[in-house]
């Protein structure tokens, strides 16, 4: 497989400016190349092009859904187009409104082969809200709900079939900003969320064999890996910060294990903003973490180390 990288350079469903910059971002902290020095093939295909964003407050509880539902219908089809061609879509985003478009897509591909799909939702926020829960109108804050088919049909239909996933084939990591209408829905739903108290009570390992377990050869795995998973000392560029993430070792740990399974199929890089960012900085702290998603490792690993009892 050779891995396709799609720039989306929008912020049309965010509440800062500047995720659009963060295709750009991560090219200039050498994506490409450090995939390319590990032995794996990669195409930048360049950024897919979108409406401006207007920067209008919300109209019915969303801000810019025209827009959102015109960039996450270029993107469906363009990883759509990937994966039929047996490639592995990158996505950079962009910001997390965009996770519809790619996962929509994967979704598709996934009913078309008969593949099982698990979707690892790598965040600080749920992304579970609706119009009548959201406390911003922004659509980053809502992919999750609008892919399990909550959400005004413009929006859950951009892949054909509603809902485009389930609940079960979700994981979400990392969690820590829910909001209060947002958690009951969560709760309802049946969402599996593996949130920092979890984490910080039962350790990053233990809780990727859970977010991983039953994944197999049949299994599609799609990685949407929001930046703002990252503690923002680690990570500062990003427009919603939330102090307690993971720390650079934890999230190391997090994507070497997800990459000990060979299963990884898709990934989705997004809210990355440069204009918040110092330096580079976050965006090099991606490129490094993306290395580990596709097998970089420190020593020649037969199998990873077996367990303390
Ligand atoms: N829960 C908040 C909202 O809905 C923040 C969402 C942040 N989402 C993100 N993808 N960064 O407005
Ligand atoms: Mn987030
Ligand atoms: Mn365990
Ligand atoms: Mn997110």
């Amino acid at each position: 497989t050779s891995i396709r990288l799609i720039g989306v350079p929008t912020d049309i469903g965010a509440g800062a400016r500047g995720a659009s910059m963060g295709p750009e971002a991560l090219r200039v902290a050498g994506l490409a190349a450090v995939l390319e020095a590990q032995g794996l093939s990669v195409t930048d295909l360049g950024n897919l092009a979108g409406p401006p964003n207007p920067w209008q407050p919300p109209h019915d509880g969303y801000r810019h859904i025209d827009e959102v539902r015109a960039w996450n219908l270029g993107l469906h089809q363009a990883v759509l187009a990937e994966l039929r061609a047996g490639h592995l879509p990158l996505v950079l985003g962009g910001d997390h409104s965009l996770g519809l478009g790619s996962i929509s897509a994967v979704a598709t591909h996934c009913r078309e082969r008969h593949k099982k799909l698990r979707v690892l939702w790598l965040d600080a926020h749920a992304d579970f809200n609706t119009a009548a829960l959201t406390p911003s109108g922004n659509l980053h804050g809502m992919p999750v709900a609008l892919l399990c088919g909550l959400g005004p049909p413009e929006l859950t239909g951009i892949g054909g079939h509603v809902p485009a996933v389930q609940p079960a084939q979700i994981r979400q990591i990392g969690i820590r900003s829910v909001d209060a209408g947002e958690k009951r829905l969560v709760h309802e739903h049946g969402l599996e969320v593996f949130d920092m108290r979890y984490i910080d009570e039962m350790g990053m390992r233990h809780t990727m064999e859970q977010a991983l377990a039953g994944v197999d050869a049949d299994t599609h795995l799609h990685v949407s890996f929001d930046v703002d998973f990252l503690d923002p000392e680690v990570a500062p560029g990003v427009g919603t910060t939330v102090r307690g993430g993971p720390t650079y070792r934890e999230a190391q740990l997090c994507m070497e294990m997800i990459a000990d399974t060979g299963r990884l199929a898709s990934l989705d890089v997004m809210e990355l903003n440069p204009a918040l960012d110092v330096r580079n900085r976050t965006a090099e702290v991606a490129v490094d973490l993306i290395e580990s998603l596709f097998g970089k490792s420190t020593l020649m690993r037969k199998q990873p180390p077996t367990r303390a009892p």
